[in-house]
């Protein structure tokens, strides 16, 4: 089985907390929240401050990806009663260990994102210390772009190395996406699926949400 996490990313700015609880009610497990910087991603999205603006609303709990620089500076920005995964990316930490520690001395679930070009095996030594281990299917900055198919094989490669060593980290594949390959994806071993565009860009994205659990959920 495996779970929907919508990208607050491809919603209505104007009106994220209509959004964000529309998909929590049609059955998202956490709201994925991308935060890009301008630096490791050729983009700015939003902050900590529009993150926590949600936290009036009755949502599902924030699975938040941090496509920045320095991003221990900015951990405990991003840590509220809402918070359960911080996610940061293995291409932006030079002691990705003690990044990991930061972010459980929080109490919060500690994530390692890996873009399209960076191998699994970069993340040896670490996989013990994750919580969970976001595959990027597209090169991290922008919603709507094209699944990039090898993130399949790196799914796979997780799931066989989890079962070997016993290892508890979450697998969550991000980028493109969609219905069509989110049978495929949760086969291949995946835990949390990331959509954007296809939950959003759909007219209505509560039912979108339902139609997804039908798939991953079975
Ligand atoms: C890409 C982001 C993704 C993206 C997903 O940089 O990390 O979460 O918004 O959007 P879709 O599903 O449209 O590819
Ligand atoms: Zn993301």
């Amino acid at each position: 089985m495996a779970v929907l996490a919508p990208s607050l990313l491809s919603a209505d700015f104007a009106k994220l907390g209509e959004d964000a609880v529309k998909v929590s009610e049609g059955g998202a497990a956490y709201l994925h929240i991308d935060v890009m910087d301008g630096h490791f991603v050729p983009n700015i999205s939003f902050g900590a401050g529009v993150m926590k603006s949600l936290n009036g609303y009755e949502t599902a709990p924030y699975d938040v990806h941090l496509m920045i620089e320095n991003p221990d500076k900015y951990v405990g920005d991003f840590v509220t009663d809402k918070t359960e995964y911080i996610v940061v990316h293995q291409e932006a930490c030079v002691h990705l260990h003690r990044t990991l520690q930061l972010i459980k001395s929080h109490g919060v679930k500690a994530g390692v994102a890996i873009n399209p070009a960076t191998p699994v095996s970069t993340l040896q030594c670490i996989l013990a210390d994750c919580d969970l281990v976001l595959v990027m299917s597209v090169n991290p900055g922008f919603g709507g772009q094209s699944f990039i198919p090898a993130a399949e094989g790196k799914i796979k490669e997780l799931a066989r190395i989890r079962a070997e060593k016993g290892y508890n980290y979450a697998i969550e594949v991000d980028g493109g996406v969609n219905l069509e390959n989110a049978r495929l994806l949760k086969e291949a071993g995946c835990d949390i699926l990331v959509a954007g565009s296809a939950v959003f860009g759909a007219k209505d994205a509560k039912e979108r949400v339902r139609e997804f659990n039908g798939i991953i959920k079975a």
